[in-house]
């Protein structure tokens, strides 16, 4: 489980170091940085699969997602008595993302690039990454450590020895290993990050691939845009918990069940609704019916990932139909860690119900976002490893 997400320099997210717990909420005022978090999470994410770079980019380059803001706040700024403006900076602008969990931690620093003439000039450059045993980044805890372009990784005997072959700028230490002998933590760390799972909003406009028979194979992980619903489904029922899927059906629309029809190896969900005498195809479902389903597929998932994501699940449901959500969620919280961002108060009221649930509450002081109500000795310990 991770315990401690940290993030520095990305958009409003200045400093921010944030306790984790089973069941996570992050809620928060627009503008106060929750979009942040959960696009932070997901740069993670694309760092184990080699993609952080062209992420970035995708966002604007890191120019654009470096923290706008000083460097430091003069008191007189803190007070109003001064107008915000930059200082002479004392240290390089980095973008620096990291988790500490159970067994071992993580970070990563980037940087902006020396100018050159390559035509890549703009890419940012991985200066630091490191993997650490325990809560906190110390020297004698460092398991694998990449500075610039080389790495070293510590042996059976804690030794440290040096990876012959240097990494280059734009690539994550991460993806540069098959060989688990040369360091074992390193893939055992990406393992653990390319498990984790992000749902966003799916689309269901009546174009959406979602409503049209699609082939069917076993699908135990429903697709980012939900295509697959139809074989997710039937493969909760075949191998997974058919039991809890009948129930989430019932919780939200009770009367109703749903199946899967296997038209010559296209699968089509169909809906039995109190009241009529035909099923509804999935073109015919609402669009919040339809949301509903992809939300029970993603949450009752026979294959729970270690960390699950969900960015504003409520979109579209009938406040109504958010109490069932909110069971759904718990459910899965029993056999992966999830963090949900959410405006929706009622999910937040009935996931802060729950066993185990941790509500992270952010609001905007001076542009930069931080937790609402922590005291700073209330945060989980955090360093970031220098460069
Ligand atoms: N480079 C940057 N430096 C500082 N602040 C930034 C930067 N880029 C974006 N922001 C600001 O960060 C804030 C947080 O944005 P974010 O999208 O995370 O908010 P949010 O909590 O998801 O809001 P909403 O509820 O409206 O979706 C916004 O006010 C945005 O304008
Ligand atoms: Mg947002």
């Amino acid at each position: 489980m991770l315990t401690t997400l940290a993030i520095a320099n990305y958009r409003s997210l200045r400093e921010l170091i944030v306790p984790l717990g089973q069941l996570n909420i992050v809620t928060g005022p627009n503008g106060s940085g929750k979009s942040s978090v959960y696009r932070a999470l997901r740069l993670l994410a694309e760092t184990a699969r080699g993609g952080v770079i062209a992420s970035l980019a995708r966002e604007g380059g890191l120019p654009s997602t470096l923290w706008a803001g000083p460097e430091r706040f003069s008191r007189g700024m803190l007070a109003g008595d001064q107008p915000v403006q930059g200082v002479r900076r004392s240290e390089p602008v980095n973008l620096r993302l990291g988790f500490a969990g159970d067994e071992f931690g993580y970070a990563i620093d980037l940087g902006l690039p020396t100018p050159s003439s390559s035509a890549f000039s703009l890419d940012p450059v991985i200066k630091r990454e490191c993997i650490w045993s325990g809560p906190l980044v110390r020297p004698s805890a460092l398991l694998v450590d990449r500075q610039g372009a080389s790495i070293r990784a510590r042996d059976d005997s804690g030794e440290w020895q040096t990876i012959p072959q240097p990494v280059a700028s734009f690539d994550s230490m991460m993806t540069e290993f098959s060989d688990p002998r040369s360091a074992p933590e390193m893939i055992a760390v990406r393992e653990q990050i390319r498990s984790w799972r992000f749902y966003d909003h799916f689309r269901t406009d009546s174009e959406s691939p979602v409503r049209l028979p699609q082939i069917g194979t076993h699908t135990p992980v429903l697709s980012d845009d939900g295509a697959d619903l139809a074989a997710a489904l039937q493969t909760i029922r075949e191998i997974g918990n058919p039991a809890a899927l009948d129930a989430a059906i019932d919780d939200a629309f009770p009367g109703a069940s749903v199946d899967v029809v296997n038209l010559d190896g296209r699968f089509e969900v169909t809906m039995h609704q109190h009241g009529l005498l035909r099923p509804l195809k999935g073109a015919e479902l609402s669009d919040g019916t339809l949301r509903y389903l992809l939300l029970v597929a993603a949450l009752l998932t026979p294959r729970p990932p270690a960390l699950l994501v969900l960015n504003e699940p409520e979109t579209s449901l009938h406040p109504d139909l958010l109490p069932a959500l909110a069971r759904l969620i718990a459910h899965a919280s029993r056999h992966s860690q999830v963090l949900v961002v959410s405006h929706a108060a009622r999910l937040i009221a009935a996931l802060e119900r729950e066993d185990g649930s941790h509500s992270i509450v952010l609001e905007k002081e001076l542009g930069a976002t931080r937790i609402a109500g922590a005291d700073q000795l209330d945060l989980p310990p955090w360093k970031w490893p220098g460069r």
